[in-house]
């Protein structure tokens, strides 16, 4: 398994890849989805997903900068504003400030699975079963970060990703981050607050008045159901 914070595309060649920005757009993606949107569309800038809406007035439009809503769209980045009544059968056109880029950066890789711990047992095995069934001999996961630095929650979960897709290749080669990030996990397991609460985003999310997001991210494998990034769309698969 390899393991990138700066990706480029020919470092995913022949991979399947799992995206997470944990606090919060993977999850929120993910739970969309799993409420009933039909699909997400993630595009960088503000300007773009603006202009969807003037194309088609059906589609919401979802995300943020500096973690709040963003003038004329419908909805913030938390996960729990994309409940069922609000989402079902919607198409959503999502920007967020790092995981829609963190997404678009993993362009390279055979199949892209956005990740996080609310499906995280499901999308491992998920991509295990893909994987063999395709000869696909490298996994990478792709944490986006905060402005382009490194956090903590992201590799927390990548370290659980770790741990399930160790449990099935006990001999398979991971690299230093991915040690580092299944160590980090295991040490945490059971309370990842106590490390989290010394961390950027996270308290950041607290100060934005977010603390049920950071209880809801944090919540292991509720959510049954694999999303994959492909042709520009997350859908169920
Ligand atoms: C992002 O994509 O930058 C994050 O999801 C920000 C947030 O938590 O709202």
């Amino acid at each position: 398994f390899s393991h990138y914070k700066e990706v480029a595309s020919e470092d995913l060649k022949d991979s399947y890849a799992i995206v997470i920005d944990l606090l919060r757009a993977t999850s929120t993606m993910i739970w969309a989805i799993s409420n009933g949107a039909k699909r997400i569309i993630p595009v960088e800038k503000v300007e773009e997903a603006l202009l969807f809406k003037k194309l088609d007035e059906s589609v919401l439009l979802g995300g943020e900068r500096g973690g709040l809503k963003i003038d004329g769209f419908d909805l913030d980045n938390s996960p729990l504003s994309y409940k069922s009544e609000v989402v079902s059968g919607r198409t959503i056109v999502m920007t967020t400030t790092n995981g829609t880029r963190a997404l678009k950066k993993a362009a390279g890789a055979k199949r892209i699975f956005p990740g996080s711990f609310i499906n995280a047992r499901k999308t491992a095995e998920y991509i295990i079963k893909e994987a063999l069934c395709h000869d696909i001999h490298t996994i990478s996961i792709v944490c986006a970060g905060t402005e382009e630095k490194f956090t903590l929650e992201d590799i927390l979960c990548a370290g659980y990703f770790v741990h399930l897709l160790k449990k099935h290749f006990p001999d398979a080669f991971l690299d230093d981050l991915s040690i580092a990030s299944y160590e980090l996990y295991k040490k945490f397991e059971n309370d990842p607050h106590e490390i989290l609460k010394y961390s950027y985003h996270y308290n950041n999310l607290k100060k934005l008045g977010f603390v049920s997001d950071l209880e809801f991210c944090l919540k292991k494998d509720f959510v049954d159901m694999v999303c994959e990034y492909k042709n520009l769309v997350v859908e169920k698969v």
